[in-house]
């Protein structure tokens, strides 16, 4: 079959389309022939190897475990393993090929991929490909970071920071359809996308610091983390609260090391003392439960992915790059032909 291979960290251009073995199912998994398949900024960490921690994280310390990268899938069941119950061959699915977090590769952009069947839920008949590829990760980060812990209120106001790229734009539709007010803060560009999926309000970070305004959140879901926790208490009701999703803005934040997790670390140590912060959770949330979640809001149109450009399987290089420089609006996606024999 036709992958793109990883076999050395780098840039984008490390990458290159081979001929490799297709892949067999472990016991628990099912060999999908994948349609389309998604890009989210941790597959340009993957791809790049930093953070250098990230390399001790699984992902591999000197090169690349899984040579094909990509995690986020939707395609169609060629074979199930022998454990495998949940699906049959024909099934349209969607979801990621990873078993726990997606700071690894997954082998997603590839003509077929085995995935645990687990990380994946039943395709909605009425979206595509393209957009079923545009959901898994993304969604599920926007789900379990905003939803599982019940933060958002009805009526309450919710500042989404980063609204208008893969994560924020699910995440002003899921604080929408749990009836919240929603503000969205974003590049000039995307304002215009960031209102279409709902957000009540936008700010343009080009020309305005939410941090500066006279209203009061809340909750704030903030993704870029751009500014200080204290910057964004002044902007928090009394009993308002700061989820940071984190972003390394491509290696620009220029921590090569560790990248966000010190940030990170602070804020877990200090939350059982900051009551704008959420409490401590250690646990990976369910993913087979969170897929059904995102299948039940695509298929009751309470979410619709947003697919800024598609790429052949080809210019996997060439969309990484566009992820990072072209201020894509929503997801970008690879589409796989299948030209090779099953
Ligand atoms: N916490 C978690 O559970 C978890 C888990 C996995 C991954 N992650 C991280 O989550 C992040 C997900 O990002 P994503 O997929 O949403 O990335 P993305 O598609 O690149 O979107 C980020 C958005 O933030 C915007 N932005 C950049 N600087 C901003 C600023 N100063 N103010 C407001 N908005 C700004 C970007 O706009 P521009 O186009 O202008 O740059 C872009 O629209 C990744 O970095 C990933 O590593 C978190």
């Amino acid at each position: 079959m036709k992958a793109i291979t990883h076999t050395k960290y780098g840039p984008p251009d490390v990458l290159e389309l081979k001929e490799v073995d297709k892949p067999t199912p472990k016991d628990d998994e099912v060999v999908v022939k994948v349609y389309a398949a998604s890009i989210h900024p941790d597959v340009w960490h993957v791809v790049s190897g930093l953070p250098y921690a990230l390399r001790l994280m699984g992902s591999g310390l000197l090169k690349p475990k899984n040579q094909i990268p990509g995690t986020d899938i939707a395609g169609i069941v060629e074979s199930v393993g022998k454990d495998a119950t949940q699906f049959k061959p024909g099934d349209e699915v969607f979801g990621e090929c990873v078993r726990g977090h997606q700071w690894t590769n997954g082998g997603a952009y590839a003509e077929y991929v085995s995935a645990p069947e687990d990380a994946l839920a039943q395709k909605p008949a009425d979206i595509t490909f393209e957009q079923a590829a545009a959901v898994p990760t993304s969604g599920l980060i926007a789900l379990w970071n905003l939803c599982d812990g019940a933060l958002v209120q009805t009526g309450g106001k919710v500042l989404i920071n980063g609204a208008g790229g893969g994560v924020g734009a699910f995440a002003v539709q899921f604080a929408k359809a749990f009836g919240a007010e929603v503000t969205g803060v974003d590049h000039t560009g995307k304002l215009d996308m960031v209102k279409s999926i709902g957000a009540d309000h936008v700010i343009d970070y080009t020309q305005e610091n939410f941090t500066h305004s006279d209203e009061r959140y809340d909750l704030i879901f903030d993704i870029p983390g751009n500014n200080s926790l204290s910057s964004c208490k002044r902007v928090l009701k009394p009993k308002g609260k700061y989820v940071l999703i984190g972003y390394d803005h491509f290696g620009n934040a220029g921590k090569l090391w560790l990248g966000s997790l010190p940030r990170f670390f602070k804020l877990m140590m200090m939350s059982p003392f900051v009551k704008e912060l959420p409490n401590l959770n250690f646990s990976m949330p369910n993913k087979k439960k969170s897929m059904l979640i995102l299948r039940e809001l695509l298929e009751s149109g309470k979410i619709t992915p947003v697919v800024d450009r598609t790429f052949p399987l080809k210019k996997v290089p060439e969309a990484i790059c566009y992820l990072k420089e072209g201020h894509p609006k929503g997801k970008v996606v690879i589409t796989i032909e299948h030209v090779t024999k099953t």
